[in-house]
């Protein structure tokens, strides 16, 4: 269905005002703000209609959630199959789905972690592995990287960064301390007997796509191991091909102690999240009670089907290599923009199809991205950073759309570098 003009302006003012009304007045702002006050429609692959029938190239990917682009069939199919037959459990049997989900996801993960617990979103994830360390090693105390994101519950918000997210939160968990990313050295001082864990995600996305020397995960193993401390690795935003190969870790040979995942894990159809240890630590946390930690929702076969419908397809596509591929294509396309515009930009960074371009101000961020909008192709925002903008399409990309977003990120620099020197000689 096609609407006229009329209507999509009546619309979109209608739903800006129960915005404003009902759910976030800041939000309705914002949205009209950088022009994108008309609601998105529907999706498909790597684009977004809005309800006027315009296109836009998913540039954001759902903060890394449509790594099979936007409703990929065979994960719709699975899901609607499953929708046919039973939405949700009553717990009160086993479910096959789970059984195979869980199968699934054993045959992707890293070394011994063999066991998963399913829930329903990423920050759910981060929670149940943080419970899992303490009850593993008796230990109360966490420590995690400045600037990362774990999500926005209390404990993962404890363990992320940004003050701005925190402040009027607190007391969060009293004793989680944080340490440059990348720093090693500040991570031996910091480290104690009284570390259950330490948590980490492998290229941190929110805090503006940073990249860790190559040493770093390797150290940090070592430093945990000497320590008797778990290392989580956070997952959520680099799992399953983003970085270009299936797991972030794996670029590093390092194997965590718990992992976590969300985002991609339901292949961009249901929402779902995850953590996985190996035997020991799954015994320590459902030994002597499988219900100590436990979810309504988490595991439902809707989420089940998805999640194995996701790995398979994953697998049978090959598009973590294509990721790996294009993640290269990307980083050069990106790095070109760079030596155009070195006075804009101050650097460019990214593993596999996660990249950031870092500018001198958040303002010059904020007019990229709306700059980016105006010619139809989403780039994201960092919560963490603001002076990033992400670049994070769907891992089924074609070259061509690929050089497109290059493009139009390079057009929307050259715009707003041209529109502040305006403003400036004023
Ligand atoms: C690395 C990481 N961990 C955890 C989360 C939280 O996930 P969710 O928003 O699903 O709670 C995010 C979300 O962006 C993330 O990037």
């Amino acid at each position: 269905m096609t609407l006229d003009e009329a209507a999509v302006e009546r619309i979109s003012e209608e739903t800006a005002e129960k915005y404003r009304k009902y759910f976030s007045p800041g939000q309705a702002n914002i949205l009209k703000f950088s022009g994108f006050d008309v609601p998105e429609d529907r999706a498909e692959g790597c684009y977004i209609y809005d309800i006027s029938g315009r296109k836009f190239l998913d540039c954001v990917g759902g903060y890394g959630a449509f790594s099979l682009g936007h409703r990929h069939p065979k994960v719709v199919e699975a899901v609607k199959k499953q929708l046919d037959k039973e939405a949700l459990k009553s717990h009160f049997f086993m479910s096959i789905e789970l059984a195979d989900a869980c199968e699934a996801l054993a045959q992707v993960l890293p070394g011994d972690i063999n066991y998963s617990f399913l829930c329903n979103s990423g920050t759910e994830a981060v929670e149940g592995a943080l419970k899992a360390a303490r009850i593993h090693t008796g230990r109360p105390e966490y420590i995690s990287a400045a600037n990362g994101f774990h999500g926005k519950s209390f404990g993962s918000l404890s363990v992320s960064g940004r003050e701005v997210y925190k402040e009027g939160f607190k007391p969060l968990l009293p004793i989680s301390q944080q340490v440059p990313f990348g720093d090693a050295d500040a991570l031996v001082n910091t480290i104690s007997n009284n570390t259950a864990a330490v948590i980490l995600e492998v290229v941190q996305g929110e805090a503006g796509v940073n990249v860790a020397p190559d040493d770093y995960f390797p150290k940090v193993r070592e430093i945990c191991d000497a320590n008797g401390t778990l290392l989580i690795l956070d997952e959520v935003r680099t799992g399953f091909g983003r970085t270009g190969k299936m797991f972030a870790c794996e670029h590093y040979d390092v194997q965590p102690d718990i992992i976590t995942m969300a985002k991609a894990l339901g292949g961009g159809v249901m929402p779902v999240g995850a953590f996985a240890a190996n035997a020991d630590i799954w015994n320590s946390l459902f030994g002597k009670n499988p219900y100590l930690h436990s979810t309504t929702f988490g595991g439902n076969p809707l989420a089940c089907a998805a999640v194995t419908a996701a790995i398979k397809t994953t697998i049978e596509e090959g598009v973590v290599e294509r990721s790996f591929r294009l993640g290269k294509m990307l980083l050069e396309g990106l790095q070109s923009v760079y030596k155009l515009y070195p006075n804009s930009i101050k650097e460019v960074r990214g593993k596999g199809l996660l990249a950031g371009v870092e500018f001198d101000s958040e303002d010059f961020a904020a007019l990229v991205i709306a700059g980016c909008g105006r010619r139809d192709v989403l780039v994201a925002y960092s919560l963490n950073n603001p002076k990033v903008i992400r670049i994070e399409p769907p891992l089924i990309i074609e070259e061509s759309e690929l050089q497109r977003a290059i493009d139009t990120v390079g057009e929307a620099i050259a715009e707003t570098a041209e529109m502040l020197e305006g403003v400036m000689s004023e």
